[in-house]
């Protein structure tokens, strides 16, 4: 049976801040309901997600009003309620994915026999046919998505929110990811919750929008309605709603939202050499005969689908992880007083100095308690005087949003905020190399076009990129040659004249 959920003049603020991180907010979704929930980042849709979901501890700050789930405050304990997160890693527990399934029926105490076929059925559901006892561990980040919701519809919920749950897998995966959602909620007749910030992917299937604004709930009502109201539209941009088939415009970009098409390049910075990669202890390489020579000013893509090698070959060259053979070699102007040749051989200092990387997940790279020491860190290091750090510390807290959050700790900053902050940080001290991991994973239409104008200055000073990423729309509007990994690594240059590969690039359909 499905709940529905109520607030009114519901509130949330935070122990350690000032304003609310959501609301005052009145709401009201039917039983059954399907509904997508969009909003800036740091607007407080994560935050609504786990109220609902009963997972914010009471202690950790201070609510307004009521919300309710089913006539009722949220309790986790009662188990009619899945909650579905961004980060697939972070939602397998057991390493056999039977055990997965079952840990949520085994909970409510359900008899053996209920459970071993209640698993089996709702992993057929989700599209995994596989057995009980296949490690978790095998599985993509896409099937890991679909195990989750496995276990959800083993459970049958009442009420599914899921906070980005495509956001950092590929876009042919992200399709299978929302048809399992759908296929859980046709089976279960649940409310659906969902927050997702790029909305192509959910517009067809879901029965309303709710537009989270600064002050509450700015617009809602039926998708076709909500995006083809001509009175809503200034509304939705300046809230950076992903608006369909519309591209955001970098301000030092071009008029036709691509933000640039050609650069000069500098001398070169790092070559690889009959390069292949593989992540540690492994006996296989992940990817083989990579040829590359990266100069000033050049941005390179490393795309393919999930599992072919992209962050491995991404660490391998910023030199952090040790070639598999081959050799990836720093040429004279990047080594600068280096002795070595090769990246990975540098002391830790001068490595730092020379190459910065942004790991995947962002929340591993935190060093300081507060985003202006985050961001004043690396210039500090490299020797700036505090006049140029301060001026640094506040161009990159305005041109990504920041500036209100300069005094707040970065654990504590939502989804899109850790991101924007890992990169800026990596940014701050212009390394003459930039390596990047999923930079614009979890970003609006406004913060996503801020970081592309942070990548654009870089290039222009001189400094190189090299982006992991799904967003292709990212890589278009930074100029980036794409190098494919897959079966076979392939280098596609993306140019101005080759209609071909700029509609490669520019296909960002989810
Ligand atoms: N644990 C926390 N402690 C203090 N403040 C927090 C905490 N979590 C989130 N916030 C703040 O609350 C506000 C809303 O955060 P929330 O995570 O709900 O935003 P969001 O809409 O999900 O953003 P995003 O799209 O970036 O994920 C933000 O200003 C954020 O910095
Ligand atoms: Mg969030």
């Amino acid at each position: 049976m499905a709940l529905p959920i109520t607030a009114s003049g519901f509130s949330w603020t935070h122990a350690d801040r000032d304003q609310p991180a959501v609301g005052p907010l009145n709401l009201q979704i039917a039983a059954g309901e399907k509904v997508l929930l969009l909003g800036a980042s740091g607007a407080g849709k994560s935050t609504i997600l786990h109220a609902v979901a009963g997972v914010l501890p009471e202690e950790s700050g201070e609510a307004t009003g009521e919300l309710l789930v089913g006539g009722e405050k949220p309790d986790p304990r009662r188990g009619s309620t899945g909650l579905v997160l961004q980060d697939p890693d972070s939602q397998v527990i057991f390493s056999r994915i039977g055990d997965d399934v079952a840990f949520g029926m085994e909970n409510l105490g359900l008899p053996a026999e209920t459970i071993e076929a209640q698993t089996l059925k709702s992993l057929r559901a989700l599209g995994l046919d596989l057995p009980p006892d296949h490690p978790s561990a095998a599985l993509s980040g896409g099937q890991k998505q679909r195990l989750a919701l496995a276990g959800i519809h083993a459970m049958a919920p009442e009420v599914i929110v899921l906070d980005e749950p495509t956001a950092n897998i590929d876009p042919a995966s992200a399709t299978e990811v929302r048809d399992a959602v759908l296929t859980v909620q046709a089976d279960t007749a649940a409310t659906v919750l969902v927050v997702e910030h790029r909305v192509e992917l959910w517009i067809d299937h879901v029965d309303r929008v709710i537009v989270l604004g600064g002050e509450g709930i700015v617009a809602q009502g039926p998708p076709a309605q909500i995006f083809s109201d001509p009175d809503l539209t200034d509304v939705l941009i300046d809230c950076g709603i992903w608006m369909p088939r519309h591209s955001p415009t970098p301000r030092r970009g071009g008029s036709d939202g691509i933000g640039r098409t050609s650069g000069r390049l500098g001398e070169v910075l790092l070559r690889t050499d009959g390069l292949s990669v593989a992540r540690p202890r492994m006996a296989t390489p992940a990817a083989t005969d990579l040829e590359l020579s990266l100069c000033a000013g050049q941005a390179l893509g490393i795309v393919g689908a999930n599992g072919a090698g992209k962050s491995t070959t991404a660490l391998t060259l910023a030199g952090l992880l040790p070639e598999f053979s081959g050799q990836v070699l720093a040429e004279a102007a990047l080594r600068e007083g280096a002795k070595r040749a090769r990246p990975f051989a540098w002391p830790s200092k001068q490595l730092a100095a020379r190459i910065g990387m942004v790991f995947q997940e962002p929340a591993h790279q935190f060093l300081t308690s507060s985003v202006a020491a985050e961001l004043e860190l690396g210039p500090r290091l490299a020797g700036w005087s505090a006049t140029e750090s301060q001026a640094r510390v506040d161009e990159l807290l305005e041109g990504l949003g920041l500036t209100g959050l300069a005094h707040a700790h970065p654990q504590s900053l939502s989804g899109g905020e850790k991101r924007r902050l890992s990169v800026a940080a990596m940014l701050a001290p212009r390394p003459r190399v930039l390596v990047v991991d999923e930079p614009t994973f979890g970003q609006d239409a406004l913060t996503w076009a801020g970081l592309v104008e942070m990548f654009l200055d870089a290039l222009e000073h001189g400094s190189a990129v090299v982006a992991v990423s799904h967003d292709h729309a990212f890589l278009e509007a930074i100029g980036a040659d794409l190098l494919e990994l897959g079966d076979r690594s392939r280098l596609v240059r993306i140019g101005t004249s080759d209609s071909d590969s700029r509609v490669r690039a520019g296909d960002r359909s989810e």
